[in-house]
């Protein structure tokens, strides 16, 4: 989609710099021509000298050069491209382009152009959450500028959150889209304009990670669930405005910012840490939980000398089904999740009904797919009337999607309740 496309990539000031510098191999390898632009505090992360070698071309950094001017001017440099990217892209970009600043060369050709413009955003997660810089994308994207990410994660400045910039290859792949004219990049992380923070004054309790069931003191039963699809479901109910309980199992992963996290282990210490947290408007339950505990762990190390233990199981209370069963304080919304390695929809079909819940997300978790563990999924949304394929995407998107149609949903359901 990039070949022989024209880009001109702005490069901001920001740590995210240097992997601008791999977007532009990137794009050259899909045949685009990429020219770049650099701010000057771009070049206090990245030199000219990089660019300039990989773009193949020189670097426009001055709006004042004459030698540039007459080799081609700021106005023809912001046209002659059939898409601009900026990346990263700063707060201090960011406002400049939202409010028409045209300071330096970067914000005249930005304010020049009659162009499509991409835009990634990279920066502090505060900063990226701050009223002014929310300001400034709403005005942008209403203004027509694309973006593609921030994403949540661990960021340089050592906090977690939304603010650290899409990948190239992402990047590569969203200018390919950009460049068709097509609208279907996602909305950037921890911003929803239609509704700004829709889950506002909602109580949502969420099941993430595995549960581990011991089988003696060091040893136990588990499965491959990392937490990141039910944490950043958390992360993004959270940005919605939501008061969230993120009950978790044993995970690698960073606790989100922003609501209170209950650690548990077990299926049983999950139920209980649900059912005391209950009530709650909605229950969203991610978590992959063991089935089974063994029913009576032994208080010592088993020793390989003794004989072959036999492990007998007793059955694991259903925390979702319990909670969607609920005579008294059922939560408006009950969601659960499907892992399932055949027969997906028919599996999630099944389960809906079984469990009593509103919604269930189903996906394919078989070893092909990677999304045990894997940062990307492919959902299916399972309700009484029917069935809503998503394409697959990162599971920060997955979760701020699913948070958007959840606060889509919300206010049906209370009505229907109180008719
Ligand atoms: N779940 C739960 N408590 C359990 C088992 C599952 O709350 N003891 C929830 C999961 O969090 C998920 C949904 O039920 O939202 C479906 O989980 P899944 O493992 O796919 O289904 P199972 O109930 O284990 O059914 P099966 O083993 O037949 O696939």
């Amino acid at each position: 989609m990039l070949f022989g496309k024209r880009i001109l990539l702005i490069i901001g000031g920001g740590i995210a710099a240097y992997k601008s510098l791999e977007l532009i191999r990137r794009s050259r390898e899909r045949g685009a021509l990429v020219r770049v632009v650099m701010t000057a505090a771009a070049q206090h992360f990245v030199s000219k000298l990089s660019a300039a070698s990989l773009s193949g071309d020189k670097v426009y950094d001055d709006l004042f050069s004459l030698t540039d001017e007459a080799e081609m001017g700021h106005i023809e440099l912001s046209r002659e491209a059939d898409l601009i990217v900026v990346a990263p892209a700063t707060a201090d970009l960011l406002a400049k382009m939202a409010h028409g600043l045209a300071n330096d060369l970067a914000a005249t050709v930005l304010l020049a152009t009659d162009k499509r413009i991409l835009a990634a955003p990279a920066m502090n997660v505060r900063m990226w959450l701050h009223p002014a810089t929310r300001r400034n994308v709403a005005t942008l994207l209403a203004d027509g500028v694309r973006f593609v990410g921030p994403h949540a994660g661990d960021m340089a400045c050592g906090e977690f959150g939304p603010g650290r910039m899409a990948e190239p290859a992402e990047i590569v792949e969203a200018a390919g889209v950009a460049v068709q004219g097509d609208t279907r990049l996602p909305l950037p992380a921890g911003l929803d304009l239609r509704h700004d923070r829709p889950l506002a004054g909602k109580k949502v309790i969420i099941t993430s990670g595995p549960t581990f069931e011991p089988i003696d003191p060091v040893r136990y039963i588990g499965n491959h669930s990392s937490g990141k699809q039910g944490h950043a479901i958390a992360a993004a109910a959270a940005s919605a405005g939501a008061d969230v309980i993120l009950i978790s199992g044993p995970v690698a992963i960073a606790d989100p910012v922003g609501m209170r996290v209950v650690h548990v282990t077990t299926a049983q210490e999950m139920y209980e840490a649900v059912v005391a947290q209950l009530p709650a408007d909605i229950f969203i339950s991610v978590a992959a939980v063991a089935d089974w505990r063994i029913a009576e762990p032994a208080g010592q190390k088993i020793s390989k000398s003794s004989a072959a233990p036999v492990l007998t199981t007793v059955e694991n209370p259903d925390i979702l089904a319990s909670v969607a069963h609920r005579a008294q304080g059922r939560p408006t919304l009950v969601i659960g999740f499907a892992a399932e390695t055949q027969n997906v929809i028919e599996h999630a079909r099944a389960k809906l009904q079984r469990k009593g819940c509103d919604l269930i997300v189903a996906n394919d978790v078989s070893s092909a797919h990677g999304v045990m563990g894997g940062t990307r999924n492919t959902v299916h949304l399972v309700t009484a009337t029917g069935v809503v394929d998503w394409p697959t995407m990162d599971k920060e998107e997955v979760a701020r999607r699913l948070v958007a149609h959840i606060a889509a949903l919300l206010p049906a359901k209370t009505a229907g309740e109180k008719s």
